[in-house]
């Protein structure tokens, strides 16, 4: 179940309707490549819940029932009459077909994965520049028989008699395939056909068309007030700051934490080169040794994750109020806390179903709620490679808007044991090699992370010269995915991987082993602990 964000745009979104399959988001996404803004809201909104959001254009996305299950979803005919385009996915497709007059049977032949689609009739419609025998990815087992009066059937397939329909005149279209996953053929094409041809919406959603209209949005949200931004080192809170900064400059002072479980480079990247794209003033607070202390003889991973969160808290809160002591002194206050919330994080926490709940013990890091500063959150309405893009146009450095994503208990929970000093050094030693040679295979775009895990618990045994060694095992977690919620491990290369192994055991003291994990998400999680 999804949960509407708050409108961060002044843009007409097009509505991706979520039918709890977990492609409206995909779609969303699919959507906002093609520089339109898309929202995507709950099936449970009615027509007029729908139309009160002055929609573009409307997306019925795919889900998991048949139409005519006991409680299925349904939409209501009233819809189609509003005058806005409508497309239809999937069960979208069929839902909107049952309401319209046509038939969706069973047929008895489900047709799953990548499934040939022939185009028939004259008209090509959100078809156009496709090709006449295309793949497309499918997951149905009940299939529209006949298409609602005053509708073109536009392609067939074995198991869908009517795979694809349109009605021009009133700008409605359906697809019985999923067109937002990368594996049919066309199916960018389509969604901008009926985008660009059936919609007639044009591309106002750019990088810089963000930019612009957040910088804006903050201004008349902050006014003359102060501003707090906290940066973890991440792409979201440094995209946040950077906007924030360009919209009131001097009025915003970061604070850095530096809990001493990040990796090789990365608080020089905070304290150096963020600060010198961006221009912003930034309070450092250098607290390694209180985490390390706090962390002393702990190995349980919800402990290790409790104890750093509280510790960030405290240690924030110390800074803050060293930063708000300075601002007193000169006669201000400050009034608003940076968050660079996402839109995932907002769409996914408000059901409390499903991949919502994965993802709740993930606020580590995150900061106390009664906090008594308004909240600017200028990410809010955007997706990860948004983020990212925005982060270009602002001129942060490469290293900074192309992070893999890094949790934030840092390496305190990759190293699997007590965390030491030592070994903190020893996996940041690991971990940049693995993360050099990657980059050196120019493999970075292959894999959504790479955990690197310290097996500190562990003794294994080794030889070198004559003499055996006992040392600590390292484990790669290179994997692909589109969102975290599911994981594949990658398929690196042999030789690179190799690489990566004689690199680590040559050169870290201490490691002897290092071992590649198989395993996908579900069952297994991307981070060890
Ligand atoms: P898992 O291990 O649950 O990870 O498959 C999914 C994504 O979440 C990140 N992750 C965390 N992020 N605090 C965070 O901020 C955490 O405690 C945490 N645990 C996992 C992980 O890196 C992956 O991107």
């Amino acid at each position: 179940m999804t949960n509407p964000a708050k409108a961060q745009t002044s843009q007409k979104p097009v509505l991706v309707v979520d039918y709890g399959a977990q492609y409206a988001q995909l779609i969303a996404r699919r959507v906002r490549e093609a520089n339109v803004y898309s929202e995507i809201v709950p099936h449970t909104y009615t027509t007029a819940q729908l139309l009160a959001k002055n929609p573009a254009a409307i997306i019925l996305s795919g889900g998991p029932s048949s139409v005519y299950a006991e409680g299925a979803p349904s939409v209501g005919a009233d819809l189609f009459e509003a005058g806005i385009p409508v497309l239809g996915i999937c069960y979208g497709f069929q839902a909107m077909a049952a309401a319209l007059g046509g038939t969706v049977a069973e047929t008895g032949q489900r047709e799953y994965g990548a499934t040939q689609v022939q185009i028939i009739g004259e008209s090509r419609s959100i078809l156009a520049a496709t090709d006449a025998d295309q793949t497309t990815w499918m997951s149905h087992g009940d299939a529209v028989h006949e298409a609602p009066a005053g509708f073109d059937v536009l392609a067939m397939s074995a198991g869908a008699p009517v795979a694809a329909f349109a009605n021009e005149e009133k700008c409605l279209f359906g697809v019985q395939w999923h067109p937002e996953v990368k594996h049919s053929a066309f199916g960018q094409k389509v969604l901008e056909n009926f985008l660009f041809n059936g919609a007639k919406l044009e591309k106002n959603w750019t990088a810089n068309s963000i930019l612009d209209e957040q910088v804006e949005l903050i201004r008349n949200q902050v006014g003359s007030a102060k501003v707090l931004c906290g940066l973890s080192g991440g792409v979201d809170s440094a995209v946040a700051a950077a906007l924030v900064q360009r919209a009131v400059g001097d009025q915003l002072t970061c604070v850095f934490v530096n809990h001493g479980l990040l990796r090789q480079g990365e608080a020089e990247q905070v304290e150096l080169d963020f600060v010198a794209s961006t221009g912003a003033k930034l309070y450092v607070a250098n607290e390694q040794e209180r985490f390390l202390s706090a962390l002393e003889g702990v190995s349980d991973p919800e402990t290790k994750r409790k104890i750093i969160g509280r510790e960030f808290i405290r240690a924030f809160e110390e800074a803050e109020r060293a930063i708000m002591a300075e601002a007193a002194l000169e006669g201000e206050e400050i009034k608003f806390l940076v968050q660079g919330t996402l839109y995932p994080d907002v769409v996914e926490s408000g059901g409390g179903e499903g991949a919502a709940n994965i993802k709740s013990h993930h606020n580590v890091g995150g900061l106390p709620e009664d906090l008594r500063f308004e909240l600017v959150e200028p990410l809010r309405a955007l997706f990860k490679d948004e983020v990212r893009a925005v982060g270009a146009e602002l001129g942060l450095p490469a290293e900074i808007v192309g992070r893999q994503p890094f949790p934030g208990p840092g390496l305190g929970i990759r190293i699997v044991g007590e965390i030491t000093g030592e070994r903190l050094e020893l996996l940041r030693q690991a971990d940049a090699i693995a993360r050099a040679e990657l980059t050196a295979a120019g493999l970075d775009n292959e894999v959504w992370q790479m955990p690197v895990v310290l097996l500190a618990d562990v003794r294994s045994v080794g030889v070198m010269g004559d003499g055996r060694t006992y040392g600590h095992p390292i484990v790669l977690r290179p994997v692909s995915s589109e969102d975290a919620m599911t994981a594949d491990w990658s398929r690196l290369p042999y030789d690179l991987l190799a690489k990566i192994s004689n690199r680590i055991t040559n050169e870290v003291d201490g490691v002897n082993r290092v071992v590649l994990d198989v395993t996908s998400k579900p069952p297994g999680t991307i981070e060890w602990e």
